[in-house]
């Protein structure tokens, strides 16, 4: 498996994820002669996982099951080890459509952080495309290394252990898009515009406060952005539920009298606990001229 490549059956190295039932899962590391306990027995590594095919439903040794399921960037971004505050898969995805990334797109990104953005644009990137990631913390840098080569996308991406704001990205005029989820983003456009084509590109910035954004926008039209725009994506999810609704008496014919009663109606309730603001995400497009 590879979190870009679809592949049939498990094999040792490969990256799996245990799902347990609604809301509750994790991540293994596939290994011959090693076991993974879960609140359903004991699972062995070489007898339950390797060889079968991903997707496949295997019983416990206390009986239970759990599904074993082929690694993606969502399912990642759910499960991965936090280092740093991550992106989830909302503002992954509309960052992903209006950086009109593509197969071939070379991107460059800072910070890397947790890595959660990162596997989302490999993914779409690849084959043809590559990430050029900015990390300053030098562990987070290593272990997103170590990450990227475990989950077998290690070509389509390099990692630079340098301050974006002084230093840049490490590569000119290259880049259709940038992305940048860092404190002071304003700090780094100079280097965002160095970074981007000649012929221009798109740029993102992530941003929870609105100061952070005031300062960003100010420098993208000073630096000659154009097509400046800053949205807020909120997700609002639904249980399905059952619900008994009585059947109303519309007053029509009185022979013979309406039978009233109820009905079963499925319907769709919010979640009670919706998510809050998470950044605001902040657009703009170099220009030629
Ligand atoms: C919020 S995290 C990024 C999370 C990432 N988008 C994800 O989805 O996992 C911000 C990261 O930027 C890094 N960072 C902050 N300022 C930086 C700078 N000037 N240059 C390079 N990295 C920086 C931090 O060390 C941190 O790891």
């Amino acid at each position: 498996m590879s979190f870009v490549e679809y592949e049939e059956l498990i094999k040792e190295g490969d990256t799996a994820i245990i799902f347990l039932g609604h809301g509750s899962m994790f991540p293994v590391q596939v290994q011959r002669g090693a076991q993974t306990q879960t609140k359903y027995g004991v699972i062995r590594h070489s007898a339950h996982l390797i060889g079968q095919p991903f997707g496949s439903r295997v019983t416990c040794s206390k009986g239970g099951w759990v599904y074993v399921l082929h690694p993606t960037p969502e399912l990642w971004t759910l499960n991965l080890p936090h280092r740093t505050q991550i992106l989830y898969s909302t503002d992954i995805s509309i960052i992903t459509m209006m950086l009109e990334l593509k197969p071939g797109s070379i991107v460059c990104e800072s910070g890397t952080g947790s890595g959660s953005l990162s596997h989302a644009i490999i993914r779409t990137v690849a084959p043809t495309g590559h990430l050029h990631t900015v990390e300053f913390h030098q562990q987070r840098a290593q272990k997103a290394e170590e990450e990227f080569r475990e989950h077998r996308v290690d070509r389509w991406v390099t990692v630079r252990n340098q301050d974006v704001c002084k230093n840049g990205f490490g590569v000119s005029h290259v880049a259709d898009a940038v992305f940048l989820d860092i404190p002071s983003p304003w700090e780094a456009i100079g280097h965002a515009k160095d970074a981007l084509k000649v012929e221009g590109g798109r740029l993102c910035s992530f941003s929870p406060c609105i100061e952070q954004v005031q300062r960003t926008c100010q420098a993208l039209a000073e630096h000659g952005f154009i097509e400046i725009t800053t949205l807020e994506i909120l997700l609002r999810e639904y249980n399905v539920r059952t619900a008994n609704l009585p059947l109303p008496d519309l007053g029509g014919a009185l022979d013979p009298l309406p039978v009233l009663g109820e009905a079963q109606f499925k319907i769709g309730v919010p979640l009670k606990e919706t998510v809050g603001h998470t950044g605001y995400l902040t657009f703009a497009s170099k220009s030629l001229f």
